[in-house]
């Protein structure tokens, strides 16, 4: 059912006061929040509910530019309230329980570190918070390994059951990724050929153009692999791989998500050394200034930490035997940009003699543009024979639709919409969780057992030569 309250753990943390507020004040501008939905921030910081709205406002202004209006902001401010919490003290929970006097389907948003998930959830639990109808929103990382994330996962259990459990990966409330599941599903065109019969290779790249700036201490523990992979990245490459689900609802996908990862070929051995390449960026230029390397940005502290990986996944089953699916990412990379590239194989046989013909591709572009473009060989004017080349049909989403969307949603609107609506479809299960976590606890030992370091690539380049060889050894090429 539709939740009336979110209470936002953590709220006056960075992802609350970045996303989390301007995608709720976003939501209530559009009429999209229920009528007396109530927002309640809850954090340890001792202010005062106005400090609290002022700091929200600073934050909401800051983010909707040009869309703030004082209007929708009188509104969603009389939505807000702000509560001490302190996960050390479980009177400050039964404190809250007077806030939530006849709150109705509650939500409660844990923005705060995963270590002190099982102490929140075990105060809710105590404090008689949980409700039928309550549910709890959690953030990545849900772990570090496998075993970590079970105890995550456990911990939660004891409180929320599965069915009130929604984990967060953005990357499944853009756009464009949603628009992957119609391009796929709601034309006829492309899934007869979305198989090793015509699908040469598939290309996933997430580029950021960022360091790690203020996150050392986090990423440092965590690196490229266990911080986009693990999570972002094997959401889209479900998405690209997995069989049509019977229909949108959350078990009907899910189940074929968790197929695909369960069918991701361990990469054992000294695989690693061949499939996968690690990278850390040294000094160099990115965005146009210059940027100072990884280990200077903790202040001269050596690391083995990578901030760039690529691999070699393959998806062993009747529909992807055989082809590569390369994914890559990292930061401090030349561009913002993310995208999914499905090469489709060479023409058979050319009756054009010497013309080379460049193979189909399909790029499905999530940043910095929402985009979709394929390339068709062509004819080009002229009246000395057929002289072909290869040209691009392009689908700008952000033209296409900016009357209905005028500017770029924020993906947290979305998935915060789905919660309310207590829809799971666009949220990861545990067993998604955990096939995805088996695959990477993989790559880690191998890392670990002969002993692969990140290789240095300059700040603002596409990562360390080994990225090219990867896909160049199997005569490919990456698509920038
Ligand atoms: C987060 C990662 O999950 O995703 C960050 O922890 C990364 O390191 C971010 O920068 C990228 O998200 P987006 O939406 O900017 O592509």
């Amino acid at each position: 059912m539709t939740a009336q309250t979110i209470v936002i753990v953590g709220a006056t943390g960075d992802l609350a006061q970045r996303m989390l507020f301007p995608s709720l004040y976003f939501l209530d501008s559009e009429g999209k929040l229920p009528d007396g939905f109530r927002i309640v921030g809850a954090a340890r910081a001792s202010v005062t509910p106005e400090d609290f709205e002022a700091t929200a406002e600073q934050s909401v202004r800051a983010r909707a530019k040009g869309y703030f209006t004082d209007a929708a902001w009188a509104r969603f401010k009389a939505r807000l309230d702000y509560h001490v919490l302190d996960a050390d003290k479980a009177e400050t929970f039964v404190a809250l329980g007077e806030v939530l006097k006849g709150a109705g389907e509650t939500i409660f948003y844990l923005s705060t570190s995963p270590s002190l998930y099982d102490a929140i959830s075990t105060h809710l639990r105590g404090a008689g918070l949980v409700k039928p109808g309550s549910r709890v929103i959690v953030e990545k990382p849900i772990g570090r390994d496998l075993a970590s994330s079970q105890v995550i996962n456990d911990s939660l259990g004891r409180t929320f059951s599965e069915r009130e459990i929604f984990r967060i990966d953005h990357y499944l409330g853009k756009e464009t990724v949603q628009n992957l599941l119609a391009l796929r599903f709601a034309n006829t065109l492309f899934e007869p050929l979305w198989n090793k019969v015509s699908i040469d290779h598939v290309q996933i790249t997430v580029g950021e153009t960022v360091g790690v700036e203020g996150r050392w201490s986090y990423y440092n523990d965590y690196g490229a692999l266990r911080d986009m992979v693990q999570n972002h990245v094997l959401q889209l490459l479900c998405l690209v791989a997995m069989e049509p689900p019977a229909s949108l609802d959350p078990d009907s996908v899910r189940n074929e998500k968790v197929k695909v990862l369960r069918s991701l070929r361990p990469i054992v051995g000294r695989e690693v050394e061949r499939k996968t390449v690690r990278g850390q960026y040294r000094a160099g230029v990115a965005d146009g200034k210059t940027a100072p390397g990884y280990n200077e940005e903790a202040g001269g502290a050596p690391s083995d930490t990578e901030t760039f990986v690529a691999l070699q996944a393959n998806i062993d089953n009747w529909r992807w035997a055989g082809v590569p699916f390369y994914l890559r990412t990292g930061k401090r990379l030349p561009n913002k940009a993310s995208q999914i590239v499905i090469q489709f194989r060479d023409v058979p046989h050319s009756i054009f003699g010497g013309d080379a013909l460049a193979a189909n591709r399909l790029t499905i572009r999530l940043q910095p543009e929402e985009e979709i473009s394929l390339t068709l060989m062509n004819e080009t004017p002229s009246l000395e024979g057929v002289q072909l080349r290869s040209v691009a049909l392009n689908l700008s989403l952000t033209d296409a639709f900016k009357d209905q969307a005028p500017r770029r949603r924020i993906a947290y609107e979305r998935l915060l919409l789905e919660a309310i609506r207590d829809n799971q479809t666009l949220f990861v299960r545990r067993d998604e969780i955990e096939a995805a976590w088996s695959w990477i606890d993989g790559i880690v030992e191998g890392w670990k057992r002969f002993d692969v370091k990140p290789a240095p690539y300059a700040a603002g380049t596409w990562g360390p030569a080994g990225a090219f060889a990867l896909t160049e050894r199997n005569g490919q090429t990456w698509y920038e």
